[in-house]
């Protein structure tokens, strides 16, 4: 049997996989079995923000293997604590609980803006508003609070006490901001739902109304944070101070982890026996997250994220493709609007050797490495460029 003939017979359905057999990879590259060379401009979604076989991450990890690769969270170690305040000087929020996926850090956002809101005004103040089209994973409650219909499906009874108000208008968001809502969740960027920037007056004012009554602000930072956009985090752009901020994928570069960030209002919500993970703050996973940090979250990386993203940009609008009808984004995490289908776009790169994400039926979606090369970027263009003119 095949790799795929047996992928068929032994996992379940959920993913739609692409039809080639990755071998290795190494910097900005992946090699397939008959060793052909693929341009990365995915990093597994997002996730390896250092490419492939980035000496200082593999370091950090090997060395924290020789030690121990985990206690459990009775006891601490030196590994997760430093992790978490190196996250908390970056950001200048007060405290960290880990996790080890996007769904799982939203999970205890959820859980920590309840807690807080019952604490202090008791119970029936539990609503979680999202935006519509956002999106923020798969488990029971994540789901529900991802803004897009067709997710809403099979799974009943699904989770109470989560609405949706339409992105960017904040006149719906005021109608939505009912007695019973305890918090506001938002993506700066919704990648999932079409890599669509949320505008700024928007979140300025969506904000400003939620301090007013005292709604926690969440921004969901899986995709779009960690220097992903050439700052730490997207919101960051606006200006804003949020009360909670989650973040996962780029943050472990290849490692699963999820981390909940907050500021100093919430320090003291969650207690003993409150909220807890088995594998959170694994400290081999935590000791490559801090690698991650200190290779990409400085102002030099920032302004090379940036660069390499207006790069793409321009080069993609100056070619006056008929088919390409948007390019948006930030840093490097972008989409690009076609008149056409994504995923015929996507196949034809692949065969040309550069993988692509899509979002949705129109948007090709890219998410390099942050630490790929300018080479590399131009590299990877000719080849989109190409496959978009040749698009039939
Ligand atoms: C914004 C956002 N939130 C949450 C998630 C869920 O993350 P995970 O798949 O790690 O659970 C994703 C995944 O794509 C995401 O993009």
């Amino acid at each position: 049997m095949t790799l795929f003939e047996e992928e068929n017979k032994y996992l379940m359905n959920t993913y739609g996989t692409l039809p080639i057999e990755i071998d290795y990879g190494q910097g900005s590259y992946l090699f397939d079995k008959n060793n052909k060379k693929y341009i990365d401009f995915t990093s597994g979604i997002g996730v390896n923000s250092l490419g492939y076989n980035n000496a200082d991450w593999k370091n950090s990890i090997i060395s924290q293997l020789n030690n121990f690769q985990h206690l459990s969270n009775i006891f601490t170690n030196n590994s997760t604590v430093s992790l978490a305040k190196k996250l908390c000087e970056l950001s200048g929020m007060s405290k960290v609980f880990f996790a080890n996926s996007g769904a799982e850090a939203n999970e205890c956002a959820i859980k920590l803006a309840r807690k807080y809101s019952f604490n202090k005004y008791g119970e029936g103040r539990g609503t979680i508003l999202s935006l519509k089209q956002s999106f923020h994973g798969r488990t029971l409650a994540t789901l529900t609070a991802t803004g897009q219909d067709k997710f809403h499906n099979y799974f009943f009874p699904f989770p109470t006490g989560f609405n949706y108000a339409t992105a960017n208008s904040i006149d719906d968001l005021q109608e939505k901001l009912t007695s019973d809502v305890c918090a506001i969740i938002m993506e700066a960027i919704q990648g999932e739902g079409g890599v669509h920037p949320l505008n700024k007056d928007f979140v300025l004012a969506t904000c400003k109304l939620a301090k007013e009554k005292d709604i926690l602000i969440i921004f969901d930072e899986v995709q779009c944070g960690i220097a992903r956009t050439g700052n730490l985090f997207g919101y960051n752009t606006f200006n804003v101070e949020p009360d909670i901020v989650t973040c996962a994928k780029g943050l472990g570069a290849g490692l699963p982890i999820g981390a909940v960030l907050c500021n100093e209002k919430l320090s003291t919500t969650f207690q003993p026996g409150d909220h807890g993970s088995t594998f959170g703050g694994n400290p081999v996973v935590c000791a490559g997250a801090s690698s991650v940090l200190n290779q990409l979250c400085n102002t030099n990386s920032y302004s090379e994220i940036i660069f390499k993203g207006k790069l793409i940009k321009e080069t993609i609008l100056n070619k006056n493709l008929e088919i390409v009808k948007d390019v948006r984004g930030l840093g490097l995490m972008l989409g690009i609007e076609i008149d056409g289908d994504s995923s015929i776009i996507q196949k034809k790169a692949l065969e040309n050797g550069l993988l692509v994400l899509t979002a949705g039926k129109n948007v090709i979606r890219l998410l390099p490495p942050l630490n790929i090369s300018v080479e590399d970027v131009k590299e990877g263009l000719k080849i989109l460029v190409k496959v978009l003119k040749e698009y039939k």
